[in-house]
């Protein structure tokens, strides 16, 4: 379970006076609760007012954060389309009780493996493997284990401000160094519309401009747990067939790709400028087959489509409900059926 934070917890963690959070928590802005008549605050509710309240000016260094003792709870950085994180609920039952190392073949914005993170159960796993083929992302992943510090300190300058005239002059530039290509990438990912990530046929960012008032680009204390929590992972760019080269017996693959298009016209396939089809999904039940055979606890998510349930046939299939996000006409919105196929 999180700690709770005190209010003097709170105070140095906005950076404000003990007067203004007990204010904001009178008003019923910062939710508290009481515990043997004093007050108590999590740590996730003060984060989602930080959130909400766009202070992007904040930042807390690392050392302030571990003076604090805040707890390392880490969250994905960027927003990631098909992101797992309103599934992971109803995702609890199906995770397997016990396994050795852990691989996550299409991380992504990483929901399922931060929720297992933060649950601790990757505590004591000799090795976790997170690999996607999104060069972009992978860096960001690989520059925040290394030195986080760096790239809070460049993230939070003024040169990644939230104006539409920086976004597409920053949106345009394809700079050389890993930290500057990093902290363009989550800049982008937080000012462009609807937080999404997604490449054109040549591999170029192409979401425009979100306009909002004041969105939080450089979340450092997430940054620094999401720093910590990448300490003892291994991080690879590569197409999810690696899995192949590194899983064992025992190991927990979880596979969410790209999902198969429930028509034409419903497709978001451009993570990366490869896209993601039908011959790619039939390569995919192959390598789940394989780890199968080997011995290897393995759950995909996918679409519910009859191809998806052709091919995972004998396999057990469990339906769970999914908020459509991704899809800008309001009628493409609503719940939908996805497919949960696990292999024990
Ligand atoms: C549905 S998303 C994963 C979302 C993730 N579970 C989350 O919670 O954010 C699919 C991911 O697969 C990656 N991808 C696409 N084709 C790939 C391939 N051939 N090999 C590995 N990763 C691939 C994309 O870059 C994208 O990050």
């Amino acid at each position: 379970m999180d700690k709770l934070l005190t209010i003097k917890d709170v105070a140095e963690y906005l950076q404000m006076s003990k007067e203004k959070v007990y204010k904001l928590a009178q008003q019923g802005k910062i939710p508290v609760s009481r515990i043997e008549n004093q007050w108590r605050f999590r740590l996730e509710k003060v984060d989602a007012w930080l959130e909400a309240n766009e202070m992007s000016s904040i930042v807390i260094t690392a050392q302030e954060s571990a003076a604090l003792r805040i707890p390392t709870r880490a969250e994905p950085f960027l927003k990631w389309a098909g992101g797992k994180g309103q599934l992971l609920r109803q995702y609890g039952t199906f995770f397997p009780k016990e396994f050795n190392n852990f691989l996550e073949p299409f991380v992504g914005g990483g929901a399922v493996f931060f929720h297992l993170f933060n649950s601790g159960r990757l505590q004591g796993k000799k090795k976790i493997f997170l690999i996607d083929s999104n060069e972009e992302l992978i860096n960001c992943y690989l520059v925040i284990k290394e030195d986080v510090e760096k790239l809070i300190k460049i993230l939070s300058s003024p040169k990644f401000i939230n104006t539409e005239e920086t976004f597409y002059k920053i949106r345009a530039e394809e700079p050389k160094d890993k930290f500057e290509r990093a902290a363009r990438t989550i800049y982008l990912n937080k000012t462009c519309f609807n937080g999404l990530y997604r490449v054109n046929s040549k591999g170029k960012f192409n979401v425009p401009f979100g306009g909002y008032k004041n969105p939080l680009i450089c979340n450092s204390r997430n940054l620094i747990a999401v720093s910590s929590a990448l300490q003892n992972v291994e991080i690879l760019c590569d197409d999810f067939d690696r899995c192949l080269k590194l899983a064992k017996k025992e190991d927990f693959i979880y596979f969410d790709p790209p999902y198969q298009p429930l028509n034409k016209t419903s497709s978001f396939t451009s993570y990366t400028k490869n896209p993601f089809r039908e011959e790619e999904q039939r390569k995919l039940c192959q390598v789940f087959r394989e780890l199968d055979k080997r011995g290897c606890k393995v759950m995909l998510s996918n679409s519910d489509t009859p191809l998806i349930r052709k091919l995972y046939k004998g396999f057990r299939i469990a339906i769970v409900q999914a908020k459509r996000a991704i899809n800008c006409k309001a009628s493409g919105r609503g719940e939908i059926n996805e497919l949960v196929i696990l292999n024990y």
